[in-house]
């Protein structure tokens, strides 16, 4: 992702070889601010406080926290504590648990002193994965929105998308904005609604500053607008990202995600969901079993945004107590397809060493 002509991922290592930079998304679209984490508690406080989040980024975040630990103590206490404090910190994403699963199995046997160093490779190679898995997501979804572009006669492709599963979500690219922005970059009229996703508007702040930096039409919509606009047809597909999938095809996202499906199949609206195999859970069956994040309220009773003078401040919108589950599950029958970086599938495939047991 370029941002004034400059390409950034958005988790990087530091020249020095051992801290990381991230961006302290709470503070976009205001400001970018670049933070170092030199620590593990760092890495914990910055995913449980959303200075970084989306799914794969957790990921991400959560194996270099899991690196800081080990290189300032390798002992097997620290490995096991750091390992059950980082995963803590947010339970709904099933990446940030595949990747201190990666990173857990690749040091464990290894004698201490060697134990950061191959912490580090292993963690290094998730974030280049990640950015080919993202690639390969945005080569497979780009067929759809060529297809409804030449069903269109070259008319603006309306994709509407919620929360965010961009660049900012990932180490580059992101999910559902990488066959997006190829679609742009080829030529091909793309317009982008973007649902505002309260209570933390990940779309409005986020999706939103991404587009622009990318130069991709797009406007903002309350929540609420979505139905509305796919009823009077000025929506052509949806994608969405996920932050967990389960065996039957059940999909985990931002709050506010279902009621988006619920609308495009009754409006016969492709809903598309984008995501790469780390989000896959095959130990849940459905998504009943997938652990919803519950939130403070006051991610509700208060919102941020910048007054006339340039100022960004918090106000209070209610007295009234507020409730905030951060995820909803949208059952797979709604779901049209899946965008991963192994293909366009109808289904979750089965685990891979089930489908070599079949063939072998
Ligand atoms: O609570 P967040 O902002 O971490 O939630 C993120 C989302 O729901 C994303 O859409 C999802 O993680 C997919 S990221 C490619």
């Amino acid at each position: 992702m370029k941002i004034d002509g400059k390409h950034y991922r958005s988790i990087e290592l530091n020249d020095n070889g051992w801290s990381v930079r991230i961006f302290d998304q709470r503070k976009l679209p205001w400001e970018l601010v670049f933070v170092e984490l030199t620590e593990r508690d760092q890495a914990a406080v910055a995913i449980r406080e959303m200075w970084t989040r989306g799914a794969p980024l957790l990921a991400a975040t959560g194996a270099y926290g899991l690196c800081l630990a080990l290189r300032k103590d390798p002992s097997d206490e620290n490995l096991k504590n750091s390992y059950d404090l980082l995963l803590a910190t947010r339970p709904t994403a099933v990446n940030l648990r595949w990747a201190l699963d990666e990173v857990m199995n690749a040091v464990k046997t290894l004698p201490r002193e060697m134990r950061a160093q191959a912490a580090y490779a292993r963690t290094k190679a998730i974030c280049d994965e990640d950015v080919e898995i993202n690639r390969r997501i945005g080569l497979n979804g780009l067929p759809l929105i060529r297809e409804i572009s030449k069903q269109k006669n070259g008319k603006p492709v309306n994709i509407l998308t919620h929360c965010n599963a961009g660049w900012l979500a990932t180490v580059d690219y992101g999910t559902i904005t990488s066959p997006i922005y190829m679609a742009h970059d080829e030529g091909i009229a793309v317009h982008v609604w973007v649902d505002e996703t309260r209570p933390r508007n990940q779309g409005a702040s986020l999706t939103a500053y991404e587009l622009a930096h990318h130069g991709v039409p797009h406007t903002v919509i309350a929540d609420n607008a979505g139905g509305h606009l796919m009823q009077r047809r000025q929506v052509d597909l949806c994608i969405v990202g996920t932050d967990r999938v389960v065996r039957n095809g059940d999909v985990c996202n931002k709050i506010g995600t279902y009621l988006k499906a619920l609308a495009a199949y009754d409006n016969n609206i492709p809903f598309y969901v984008a995501l790469p195999y780390p989000t896959i859970d095959y130990t849940l069956e459905s998504g009943e079993d997938i652990p919803i994040e519950e939130r403070g309220a006051e991610e509700v009773t208060h919102i941020e945004g910048q007054n006339p003078t340039g100022t960004v401040e918090k106000v209070r919108i209610t007295q009234s107590p507020a409730a905030n589950p951060a995820f909803d599950i949208t059952p797979a029958r709604y779901v049209t397809g899946y965008i991963t970086e192994r293909g366009l599938l109808n289904a979750i495939p089965e685990p891979v060493e089930v489908q070599k047991r079949k063939v072998s």
